[in-house]
């Protein structure tokens, strides 16, 4: 596995240790007010010593009035400082670099959370589990640039090494990028240049204010799978104006929630079995970019990620479903202890459920509790037992 072995120099000088990098899980384990919490310590000094290069966190809010689910973390000010610089130290304490993946859910926040969701326009989630949002006047898009370069400072502070800006998967960064979510007629909407303008000036601003020797990179989606929504094509001309910024690393997946193509529930069989879902994608934006490029999704055998790396095709392995079931899986890849990271095949029976893609992140995020709580992952869950207790209904057979 001499490839995925192989160090790799970030532009902004940093080393990184291989090319295996866990990429953001939500965790859902941060206590009710955002602080990072002891199941989190015992998480990631568990992942610390998985052998990852990098493990991103799951996303962090920056704006404790907007969560994408119960139980995240969040970075708003210093006040959960000591807790992020535990948690960066945990991580960290043998080589691994931690990053902070900042986000805000904009209109794809559960009500049950966000009783007053913001967006650049009032788009609705077509699902009744969210409201319809309001459009953000001017300086409150300002004060979210704030935010989230407030978000990068304190990842920085607290000794992590790095932070990514969440812009893929349907929350605001992808809300502003995507032509069937941003209406606006002002500067922050219409173009693809004024689509872009808020991510751009997110990471200038982190940039500005974490120094040129601060890893920042980005999970950009390579689209949404959405008619009129964010294209390929559009896709690349961003990826093109965040490499003439600089970026030091640029994860591409794709999808939204109401199309989740990231953990490849609407890919043909024919996609899924060559592993790793955007990989024609990347390709393409190889050819026309120079920053470091990960991908992330789908990727299973050693052999398909270490020829990966071999070709050039990309510097960086992202993995998050293997590291929820095994927590040691990037030691194994590289040793050779095992020569593939299967996932779950999740099941309920019920076709529509399955073909959604519902049931994945709970199972996972279950995974991770279990962690937490110092147990090992168990991967013969059952999914309705998930089931019943996140929606507090009987499965249907019962
Ligand atoms: C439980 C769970 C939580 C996730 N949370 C995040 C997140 O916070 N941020 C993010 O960018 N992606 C998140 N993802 C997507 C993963 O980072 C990754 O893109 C996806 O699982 C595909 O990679 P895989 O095929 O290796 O699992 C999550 C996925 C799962 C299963």
């Amino acid at each position: 596995m001499k490839h995925i072995s192989s160090t790799f120099q970030l532009p902004c000088g940093i080393s990184v240790k291989n090319r295996l990098v866990k990429s953001a899980l939500s965790e859902a384990l941060a206590e009710p007010n955002g602080r990072p919490s002891e199941k989190l310590f015992k998480l990631y000094e568990r992942w610390g010593k998985s052998g990852a290069a990098i493990l991103f966190t799951g996303n962090v809010m920056v704006d404790k009035d907007h969560l994408v689910n119960a139980n995240a973390m969040i970075a708003e000010d210093d006040e959960f400082l000591e807790d992020y610089k535990k948690l960066a130290e945990l991580a960290q304490a043998h080589g691994t670099q931690l990053w902070m993946q900042v986000n805000h859910p904009g209109r794809q926040a559960p009500v049950n959370l966000d009783k007053a969701p913001v967006s650049p326009s009032n788009v609705k989630m077509p699902s009744n589990r969210y409201l319809e949002p309001r459009p953000l006047t001017e300086d409150e898009i300002l004060d979210l640039i704030e935010r989230y370069g407030n978000a990068a400072l304190i990842a920085k502070k607290a000794g992590m090494s790095g932070a990514q800006i969440h812009g893929a998967h349907g929350y605001l960064v992808s809300q502003f990028l995507s032509g069937l979510t941003n209406l606006r007629t002002d500067k922050w909407g219409g173009s693809l240049e004024n689509r872009a303008r808020f991510v751009l000036e997110i990471y200038r601003n982190m940039r500005k204010k974490c120094g040129d020797d601060f890893s920042l990179g980005i999970k950009i989606n390579s689209a949404d799978f959405q008619r009129g929504a964010f294209t390929e094509e559009e896709s690349m001309e961003v990826i093109q104006m965040l490499d003439a910024e600089g970026m030091d690393l640029i994860e591409v997946s794709g999808g939204t929630y109401e199309r989740a193509a990231m953990v490849g529930t609407m890919h043909k069989e024919s996609t899924k079995q060559r592993e790793a879902y955007f990989i024609d994608f990347i390709g393409k934006v190889r050819e026309k970019i120079s920053s470091p490029l990960m991908l992330t999704g789908g990727f299973r055998t050693a052999a398909t990620m270490e020829e990966a790396i071999e070709n050039g095709e990309l510097d960086f392995i992202g993995l998050g479903r293997p590291f929820c079931l095994n927590p040691n899986v990037a030691n194994d890849l590289l040793s050779g202890t095992i020569d593939s990271c299967p996932v779950a095949q999740l099941s309920t029976g019920v076709e529509k459920l399955d073909r959604s893609g519902a049931m994945e992140t709970p199972w996972y995020v279950f995974q991770l509790a279990r962690m937490g709580h110092g147990m090992d992952p168990d991967p013969n869950l059952d999914v309705w037992d998930v089931y019943e207790k996140i929606t507090g209904k009987q499965r249907p057979s019962a």
